[in-house]
């Protein structure tokens, strides 16, 4: 065991919590931009979805990405993983979900300035993203192929 001794596991548990939380964020606010592009210019609706992208982004998936990588780094230097093939592969996939939560702030900002720079269709599609991510960081966490 490494430096962490019993505090392990809740060090671990807090990690998982806040992936579901940034996970749940990061499927949700491309849906929000789906219906957020529907509504009509000018509408009051429009108002509305700002408010909820805005609540969503402070309150879920930016508090919940600084302490996944803070759990998780914590969790790294506890087992010593820094060198391990299947570390490097999440550690390379985490990165490529954080550069797509730095996309989702970019759009976030473009919508309300009015700007529809993606098709719905190609909108859901992104949403695939953060999914095929998951399952690939689950098997690597749990079954450490390499
Ligand atoms: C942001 C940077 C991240 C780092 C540095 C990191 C690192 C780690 C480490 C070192 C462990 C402990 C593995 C063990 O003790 O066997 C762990 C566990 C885990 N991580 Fe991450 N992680 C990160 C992000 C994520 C993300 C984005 C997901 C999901 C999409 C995720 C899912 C999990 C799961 C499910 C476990 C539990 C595995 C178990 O029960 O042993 N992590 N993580």
């Amino acid at each position: 065991m490494g430096f962490l001794g019993g505090a392990y596991l809740w060090v671990l548990a807090l990690h998982v919590i806040f992936v579901i939380f940034l996970m749940a964020a990061l499927f949700m606010m491309p849906r929000f931009f789906v219906y957020h592009q529907e509504c009509e210019p000018g509408s009051p609706e429009i108002d509305r979805w700002i408010d909820r992208e805005n609540k969503l982004r402070s309150i879920i998936l930016n508090p919940s990405i600084v302490l996944v990588w803070v759990f998780g780094m914590v969790l790294a230097a506890h087992g010593g993983f820094w060198l391990d093939g299947w570390f490097l592969v999440k550690l390379a996939l985490v990165i490529g979900l954080s550069a797509y939560h730095g996309w989702v702030i970019g759009y976030m900002k473009a919508l309300r300035r009015g700007e529809h720079r993606l098709s719905g269709k190609k909108l859901r599609l992104l949403n695939e993203v953060p999914g095929l991510a998951t399952i690939a960081i689950v098997i690597l966490v749990f079954v450490k192929p390499f």
